[in-house]
């Protein structure tokens, strides 16, 4: 469902770079009717579907972006709300960036925006991410101070996750937060993670479908454990609350590197004796398909 990368979490763009950082311009008058009409169909489908399912603070975070049904967002309009509540601001890029200048742009609180959107014929799978996964999915949380602060951490972390060769470890804790995290919350679970929060399926799927693993968010843990790229997880981890992320973003990881890197790497469906878990899946899912 969602997009493949080549290396960790963001993957090599193909081609010549537009401008040193890859910043271009998004151009929003330029957008045809047609590719209004994607965002239109896909903003009204998952509004529909992630009330009692999205966490609060995406929801109500979501009421407070200039972001409607009938229209790509404005890029600017959305930075100047952003810039207002985290100091944050999304620039447009045209597609995948080097690790590098994604880490770059993070960690001086620009969010890198895919300026383009998916076709009306491939609604639900995406090779990289588009206009739709990255203002949709990603904006509303950004608004959130715990995130928002995280994610300028993780940039950071990513440039020194570089120079240590820990990068594959930094980009199974992104993935299994800020694109597939699921948190608790009223007794229930919830999701904040953007991955989910933009697809119709998996957002059903992580919450309702008896088949992946949920279980508690341990860095360690989380950091020796493959995560699947070309369908629905097969587990999902779940934090205390969004606050527990600003923990996180102080953490050195730079011994937890190495702990865990002496420690075998967990396969997406591994269960282990020391997991807490919220639910033990059947993997009814996975062994389908493999079969
Ligand atoms: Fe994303």
């Amino acid at each position: 469902m969602l997009y493949e990368t080549s290396s960790p979490a963001h993957g090599l763009a193909a081609g010549t770079p537009p401008s040193p950082n890859w910043v271009i311009d998004q151009n929003w008058e330029n957008y045809t009717a047609q590719e209004h009409g994607v965002w239109k169909t896909l903003f009204e489908r998952q509004s529909r579907l992630l009330p009692g399912r999205a966490c609060k603070a995406f929801l109500e975070n979501m009421q407070h972006l200039p972001m409607r049904p009938d229209e790509i967002p404005d890029f600017r309009r959305l930075s100047e709300v952003l810039m207002r509540h985290t100091g944050w601001q999304l620039v447009a890029v045209p597609g995948m960036v080097p690790d590098e200048v994604f880490f770059t742009h993070l960690a001086n609180r620009r969010f890198p925006v895919g300026q383009f959107i998916r076709s009306p014929e491939q609604l639900d799978y995406l090779q990289e991410p588009d206009v739709f996964h990255d203002v949709f999915g990603h904006v509303p949380m950004l608004m959130n101070p715990a995130l928002a602060d995280f994610l300028h951490a993780y940039g950071q972390g990513g440039l020194r996750a570089q120079k240590l060769g820990a990068l594959d470890q930094l980009a199974r804790v992104h993935w299994y937060t800020v694109e597939f995290g699921l948190l608790q919350e009223d007794g229930a679970l919830r999701i904040y993670g953007a991955g989910i929060a933009s697809s119709r399926t998996e957002s059903v799927f992580c919450l309702e479908d008896p088949s992946p693993h949920r279980i508690r968010f341990n860095l360690e843990r989380v950091m020796r454990t493959h995560y699947r790229i070309d369908d629905f997880q097969e587990c999902y981890f779940v934090l205390r609350d969004l606050d527990e992320l600003l923990e996180l973003a102080q953490v050195d990881f730079a011994p937890l590197y190495q702990s865990s890197a002496q420690q075998a790497v967990l396969q997406p469906g591994d269960i282990l004796a020391s997991d807490e878990l919220y639910t033990r899946g059947t993997g009814a899912y996975h062994h389908a398909k493999r079969a």
